[in-house]
């Protein structure tokens, strides 16, 4: 296992994360027994850093991660949640206010049986509660040696900006990393989030980097992929994932794969992996075995020419302002050369 630093802070983290999104999700997901496995398999291995929040399984993946975790030497690991989602039908009960923000750590906390936990991160934006009531309630956590760091998941790159701006002002604690749904069919954060999060010195941690399963190479036709529990279950993710381009990139990664001798898996979490603003993958997994193939990735680095052809297989397509900076920006700023450690990130204009 390789391990990253979360953006500019001191955090090491594993590059893979583990996901538990399905502990104890009947649906599509796994019992009790089955996650003690999958997160021995994991800690194993030398992974050190799990995701969880309170909307997974209504509370269950953090009760049944923190049975899983009796026992471990909390000091190696990094324990992370979030808040956001309705836990119940109160008006209070949701968003980022301090009253919601505080609770919810508690009870989170108190789910897992921890004293604090290491990352705790908004799950969304609230539209309604002032970004320095969040960051001040965070910043309180942090004090209260509830949480240790905090972190974003799902907003906007300018929210992202403005609450860290916000925390700077008033001298709280900033996000230091940013939770976004990133693959290889999904590109859409390399617009504006990913740069944010580069500027704001956060480390970007990919949700869904296989595509609910779709990468993992094992559905080679829609109808396929539709009879699966979790697209089945899930039929939101047809339209996110399902479609003929992505059913053609599916074909290249398993063709990756076979010449580098690695799984799609392995493969399409190493491409993510390639890029040094990314920190670490969530991975999810309902068996320890399916585990083991996102493990490889946690060492592994892709080849240069494997990552550009699945690079170029799909780009994603950027649209306005982008189009403009090429027209407009490229040709204006091309007498010196081209200084990744001193030019802001855009979208990748200069190739
Ligand atoms: N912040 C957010 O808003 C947000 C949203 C979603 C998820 N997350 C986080 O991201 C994590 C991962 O999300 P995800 O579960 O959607 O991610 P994913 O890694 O894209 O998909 C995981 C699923 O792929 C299949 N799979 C994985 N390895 C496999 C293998 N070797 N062989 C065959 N199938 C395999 C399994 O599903 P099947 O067996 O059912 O096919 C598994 O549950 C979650 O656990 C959670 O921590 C965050």
């Amino acid at each position: 296992m390789k391990y990253r630093y979360l953006g500019n802070s001191g955090l090491a983290v594993s590059r893979l994360c583990l996901g538990t999104m399905t502990f104890g999700n009947e649906a599509w997901g796994c019992d009790l027994a089955t996650s003690q496995s999958i997160v021995d398999a994991f800690i194993d291995a030398g992974g050190t850093f799990i995701d969880t929040a309170d909307l997974y399984t209504k509370g269950e993946s953090e009760v049944i991660l923190g049975k899983a975790l009796k026992g471990k030497d909390l000091t190696r690991l990094v324990i992370a949640s979030k808040c956001w989602f309705p836990v119940d039908d109160t008006p209070n009960g949701r968003g980022l206010s301090r009253k919601h923000i505080v609770e919810a750590c508690e009870a989170s906390l108190r789910r897992m049986g921890l004293d604090y936990m290491d990352l705790y991160q908004i799950h969304g934006p609230d539209p309604y509660t002032p970004v320095e009531e969040t960051m001040r309630a965070l910043d309180d956590l942090v004090s209260a040696g509830k949480i240790r760091y905090a972190g974003c998941s799902n907003l906007y790159a300018w929210q992202i900006v403005k609450a860290n701006a916000a925390a700077e002002i008033g001298g709280f604690t900033k996000f230091i990393s940013g939770q976004y749904l990133y693959n290889l069919v999904r590109r859409d954060i390399e617009t504006e989030i990913l740069p944010a999060c580069v500027d704001q010195g956060m480390g970007v941690l990919c949700w869904s980097p296989l595509a609910a399963g779709l990468l993992t190479g094992k559905y080679r036709d829609r109808e396929e992929v539709f009879k699966s529990d979790r697209f089945s279950a899930m039929t939101n993710l047809r339209d996110r994932y399902v479609f003929d381009e992505a059913m053609d990139l599916v074909e290249l990664l398993c063709a990756i794969a076979k010449e580098t001798g690695k799984s799609p898996t392995t493969v399409a979490l190493a491409w993510l992996l390639k890029d040094k603003a990314v920190t670490s993958v969530i991975a999810g997994a309902r068996s320890a075995e399916q585990l083991s193939d996102s493990i490889e990735a946690g060492a592994w680095d892709l080849p240069d020419e494997a990552y550009r052809k699945l690079k170029d297989k799909l780009p994603h397509k950027h649209g306005y302002p982008t189009e403009w900076m090429e027209t407009a920006l490229v040709p204006s700023f091309n007498k010196t050369e081209d200084d990744p450690g001193r030019a802001q990130r855009f979208p990748p204009l200069f190739g």
